[in-house]
């Protein structure tokens, strides 16, 4: 069974795998419902509680299809979602991070969840153009009402995390727990001051991407991936076409070999390998896994209970570690 550990400086305790569910609903590169619903099943079956999703997801069908999943069993789940981008509007308090935006995006969230809390309510982005203290103070308002349990953020760099968390003590009120960033073999720089920063100001770490949006899973090229794949169906211009340019690089797939050397030796696969890292690094809570399928799921579960040794964990660092910067250096140098 999984282990069970507490989400930053608080008592929710979460699973060290989490159910990301930005494919659900999604007509272009996700999947249906049904599948979406058998997803959400054997996540659970499996023993874990945490699911993840946000009020943009496939225009806020991810939210609608998690909520009639759950709806039976809703006390049984860690259940986090998001706001900050757009999701009914277009006018100019449509997004970010103001009383306005937040308020009416977690009253969206609650209707289309179908439930009259959230376990952990992220804002999915810093809003500069909104003062930090509202922010705050609108995450702790929701907090008082009972329609949110705990608050956390998302992309913050740390500077922006020490904002927040200041803010709140300034004002008596509620912290935020937790941070869910991108992380995986092949984006690292989080290493050199957001993780640190988020640790020392009590924040679990909830990572997205851990397999690089599915590079790291070995079944792409540089010249080509699977039809059936987000990177296989990229039209011009749209985030996996931004995304591919980015990723596919001949140093990442450098990384992608390096886990396939892995793999064979334990004897699984590059997913288990490449999520197992995540979860080996100690300023993660949890890894935030997106399967599109209910097998892409199980190789996904396998990463709970991999044990990577010292010498697959030593290849794996060196294999992905970049070049050593001066912000690097003191990181590594003074912690
Ligand atoms: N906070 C944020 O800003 C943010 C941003 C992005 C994501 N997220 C969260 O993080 C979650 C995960 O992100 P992600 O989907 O990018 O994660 P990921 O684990 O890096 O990539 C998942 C994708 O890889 C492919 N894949 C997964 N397992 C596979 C397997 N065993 N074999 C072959 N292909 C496999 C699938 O795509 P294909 O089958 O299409 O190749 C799948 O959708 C999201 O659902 C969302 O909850 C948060």
């Amino acid at each position: 069974m999984p282990d069970f550990v507490p989400l930053g400086r608080s008592g929710l305790k979460v699973s060290s795998l989490c159910l990301g569910t930005m494919n659900f609903g999604n007509e272009n590169w996700g999947c249906d419902e049904p599948t979406s619903a058998k997803i959400i099943d054997r996540f659970l079956e499996a023993g874990n509680n945490f699911i993840d999703t946000a009020n943009v997801y496939a225009g806020g069908r991810s939210e609608e299809i998690v909520g009639r999943a759950i709806a039976a069993r809703r006390d049984e789940i860690v259940l986090a979602t998001k706001g900050f981008n757009p999701q009914e509007g277009t006018g100019p308090n449509d997004r970010g991070n103001s009383r306005v935006n937040l308020t009416r995006s977690l009253e969206g969230s609650l209707r289309r969840l179908g439930t009259d809390f959230v376990d952990l309510y992220q804002v999915h982005s810093w809003d500069p153009t909104t003062p930090i203290e509202e922010t705050m103070a609108t995450l702790d308002d929701f907090v008082r009402s009972g329609k949110v349990r705990y608050i956390g953020c998302s992309n913050w760099q740390a500077s922006q995390i020490v904002e927040g968390q200041w803010a709140a003590a300034r004002n008596g009120g509620t912290p935020l727990v937790s941070l869910q960033p991108q992380y995986s073999l092949i984006v690292r720089d989080i290493e050199i001051d957001v993780l640190p920063t988020a640790a020392r100001h009590g924040l679990g770490v909830i990572v997205w991407s851990p397999l690089g949006g599915g590079l790291l899973t070995g079944k792409h090229s540089k010249e080509s991936s699977p039809s059936d794949s987000r990177f296989g169906k990229v039209a011009s211009g749209d985030i996996w076409e931004l995304m591919r340019r980015a990723l596919f690089t001949d140093r990442n797939f450098e990384i992608v070999a390096a886990v396939g050397v892995v793999a064979d030796r334990l004897h699984t696969t590059h997913t288990g390998v490449a999520v197992a890292w995540t979860l080996a690094q100690s300023a993660v809570t949890s890894a935030i896994i997106g399967p599109r399928t209910v097998e892409q799921l199980e190789d996904n579960l396998t990463a709970g209970s991999l044990e990577l040794d010292a010498d697959a964990l030593k290849d794996l660092d060196r294999a992905s570690r970049g070049p050593l910067t001066y912000l690097g250096f003191l990181a590594r140098e003074r912690g």
